[in-house]
């Protein structure tokens, strides 16, 4: 709006009306105002206008443009100006206010208390106005009040905002705000959509701070107004000047801190704050813990619209319940904070936390909750975390990978340096010392299937630059001495005759017989007591017999990896859930065999894939060793060289099903089988056969193992009359079906393996 020159009452008879309203500029107030003027006659009002060019406001020496009267307050415009400033513009803070100087108190008119007068609307009110430097602490008090309506106009310096400490409040009279009431707005003039905060019933009394709150600019207005009673209240506040801060930022710490700005007191209105936290490491995730949540009015309305706190993409504005407070975000995770103009609270504060996914859910997936879940069943397709986030990321990854919640994917397969699919990177690196060669395909090949004749990585890596490996060790199908030489007698070991010069091939020999040699399976027959003295039944306390397995050793049990898988209901990799029976023949009670042992640990092949059965081999080591005897042996573990040739035959041992629908032996069973050869058997199997398998049972079937038989001993008799453990029992399809052999793992194939894992005790 336009303003004339300013009008004073000096032009006698008429009176002057000015509006003012003051919108809170950047650098301090800014005053619009206009005036209306009456005259006594319409001639002196045409003498007026046609003096009007002429007219000039009463100049002031200086620039100043205020004349202060102790009646009356006259504002001068220079002309073409529209706009006063009146207020600490660029306020001098080493301004001393209690100057005597009348100039500095004119110029800066509310560093003091500035006196009353008359509101507009409103008999009799009291109004203050104060200003506060930055350290001031100044103070607003009220004791019985007389007038009905007192407002104190608090103002600091640009770039500051006002915080004010509420410290003594009496007389807001209880449950209604049409009686008395105490109001903060972030404005100068009491309007509605800038309260910051407004008191009607009694708060508590006494000393403590009843409320801190904080402007969002450099100005505040309290107004405290009486309908009714008003003797007896009390306020008692102060007031300072805070540095105007800055809100939000990048955190990158292990853990720290986010809070509402200025909190504990009420957050400014008006404000908007963004964090972004990261983790100090990649794939390290983020804890955040919620201590305290005061945003919203009414914690019943369930929509933020007004302020609110949004952490990673969710908005809050209600208490939290306990079991919400902490939450796992990936990192790096965002935080907004916004307030509307109105009404503010504490605000909130939350602690976050860097850790590593894998340090809680060690080789398994983690849920949003903190749920671990096993990961074969992150992106099966099936929703098992509550939150869904094992199904949530299954299109970033590749067919086959996993997602391991922290960003990346990692193969889902069988490799020894990728089976830890989400696991700590020192499960990888002791995987990748266990790598004796690496496929292209990241595939990792034990030292016994490199340069042995087989080609397991596409790229035939693992058989190239091999003639120089047989000429320093020996062939695939020559004995290795241990002093290297080699022997190229066929099964030379444990034969009773010396082949190695140094008598290798004969030592560790205390295996493969049957002391008590006096002496089913689907098509079996009834073993003898002590025919097959390395059979061991293993057993859990709810499910009794589960799988077969077969001494190797006083301390070692080897067995099928796939025993060990655990299903949704049961936990099979778990070792104390296991009984080791050894010396049994009638399967039922524990008094049946010679020898009970617990399982100290189970040490699966990390290669071994539930979907293709590969590797399907596992070590268990006794809780502790056990005597043999005449009906506890340990079998011979084969040399890397040792042929099995196809047409022998061997033993096939076990508890297992007596037909593919029936029901567990209660006598040990034992058949005999032949070796199939392996091109024979992956016709028979389209291919499912790999090296590290070998067949045995009957083409025309009716002889084979069974459910539960797995893990048990596949025997052949050697030269030596020793039996040798050619295979363990791994899966077949049916049951001694015609063209559908057992499929055993080749124990040849990990001999090495073996020996590494039980530090040469085997
Ligand atoms: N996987 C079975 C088990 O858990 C053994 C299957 C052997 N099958 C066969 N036809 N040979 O007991």
């Amino acid at each position: 709006m336009r303003s004339p020159s300013c009008m004073s009452p000096h032009h006698g008879g008429h009176t002057t009306d000015a509006q003012k309203s003051l919108p809170l500029g950047v650098n301090g107030l800014t005053v619009f105002f206009w005036s209306k003027f009456s005259t006594p006659s319409a001639a002196f009002a045409e003498e007026l206008q046609r003096a009007n060019p002429a007219w000039t406001p009463r100049r002031l020496p200086g620039n100043n443009k205020v004349v202060h009267s102790r009646l009356e307050e006259q504002y001068y415009l220079e002309r073409d100006e529209d706009t006063l400033r009146l207020l600490g513009l660029n306020l001098d803070d080493n301004e001393d206010e209690e100057s005597d100087d009348k100039a500095e108190k004119i110029k800066n008119p509310n560093s003091l208390q500035s006196g009353k007068w008359q509101l507009q609307g409103l008999q009799a009110a009291m109004s203050f106005d104060l200003y506060a430097k930055y350290g001031n602490n100044r103070t607003l008090s009220l004791v019985s009040p007389k007038k009905p309506y007192y407002q104190w106009r608090l103002r600091v310096p640009p770039g500051h905002i006002v915080r004010l400490d509420i410290v003594t409040l009496q007389g807001a009279t209880p449950g209604s705000c049409s009686a008395n009431k105490l109001s903060a707005y972030d404005f100068l003039l009491p309007l509605q959509n800038k309260i910051i905060a407004r008191w009607c019933g009694l708060p508590l009394a006494g000393s403590s701070p009843v409320m801190k709150l904080t402007s969002s600019g450099n100005v505040m207005l309290i107004t405290f107004s009486f309908s009714r009673q008003r003797h007896g209240a009390i306020f008692k506040a102060y007031f300072q000047a805070i540095p105007k801060a800055e809100c939000g930022g990048f955190l990158s710490a292990w853990n720290g801190s986010v809070m509402s700005p200025y909190y504990p007191a009420h957050y400014p209105p008006n404000v908007d704050c963004n964090w972004k936290i990261r983790a100090p490491l990649p794939s390290y995730l983020l804890s955040i813990t919620i201590v305290m949540l005061d945003i919203q009015d009414s914690p019943t309305s369930s929509t933020c619209e007004k302020d609110w706190l949004e952490i990673g993409g969710v908005r809050l504005c209600n208490p939290v319940g306990d079991s919400s407070r902490k939450r796992i975000y990936s990192s790096p995770v965002l935080l907004r904070f916004h307030s509307d103009e109105s009404l503010t609270h504490k605000g909130f504060y939350l602690v976050y936390r860097a850790f590593s996914p894998e340090s809680t859910c060690p080789r398994q997936f983690r849920c949003g909750d903190g749920r671990c879940i096993p990961l074969r069943k992150v992106c099966d397709g099936e929703k098992d975390c509550e939150d869904g986030r094992d199904e949530a990321k299954c299109s970033i990854c590749k067919p086959g990978e996993v997602y391991c919640g922290s960003g990346q994917c990692r193969p889902h397969g069988s490799q020894c340096n990728l089976q830890v699919a989400c696991g700590d990177s020192s499960e990888e690196a002791n995987c990748a010392g266990k790598c004796h060669h690496m496929c292209p395909n990241k595939m990792c090949l034990p030292k016994s299937s490199v340069c042995d004749g087989i080609i397991d990585c596409k790229d035939r890596s693992d058989e190239l630059n091999c003639t120089r490996a047989f000429s320093k060790g020996c062939s695939p199908t020559s004995y290795k001495c241990a002093n290297g030489k080699c022997v190229n007698k066929v099964n030379p070991e444990c034969d009773g005759i010396k082949d190695c010069k140094d008598g290798s091939d004969e030592l560790r020999c205390g295996c493969g017989t049957r002391p008590r040699r006096r002496a089913k399976i689907v098509g079996g027959a009834d073993a003898q007591l002590g025919s097959w003295p390395w059979q061991v039944s293993l057993q859990m306390e709810r499910y009794g017999h589960v799988c077969g397995a077969s001494l190797v050793a006083s301390r070692w049990l080897l067995s099928a990896a796939h025993c060990f898988q655990d299903s949704d209901a049961i936990k099979y990799s778990d070792a104390r859930a296991w009984r080791a029976y050894m010396g049994m023949r009638v399967m039922n009670t524990a008094s049946n065999a010679a020898a009970t042992r617990q399982i100290r640990r189970i040490v699966q092949h990390v290669q071994y894939d539930q979907f293709t059965s590969d590797y399907d081999i596992a070590l268990l080591e006794l809780s502790a060793p056990v005597f043999f005897n005449e009906v506890v042996q340990p079998v011979c573990v084969p040399a890397p060289s040792h042929a099995f040739t196809s047409g022998t035959s061997c033993f096939v041992t076990g508890w297992g099903v007596l037909s593919e629908e029936g029901e567990l032996a209660s006598l040990l069973q034992e058949a005999t089988v032949n070796i199939i050869n392996h091109k024979t058997c992956n016709k028979m199997y389209d291919d499912a056969v790999t090296p590290r398998m070998i067949c045995a049972g009957n083409i025309q079937g009716g002889i084979d193992a069974c459910q539960g038989d797995s893990g048990g001993p596949l025997v052949c008799l050697e030269r030596g009359r020793r039996w040798f453990l050619a295979g363990i029992v791994s899966w077949g399809e049916g049951c001694a079906r015609q063209n559908r052999p057992g499929v055993y793992t080749q124990v040849i194939k990990f001999t090495d393996w073996i020996h590494q894992q039980t530090k040469g005790q085997v």
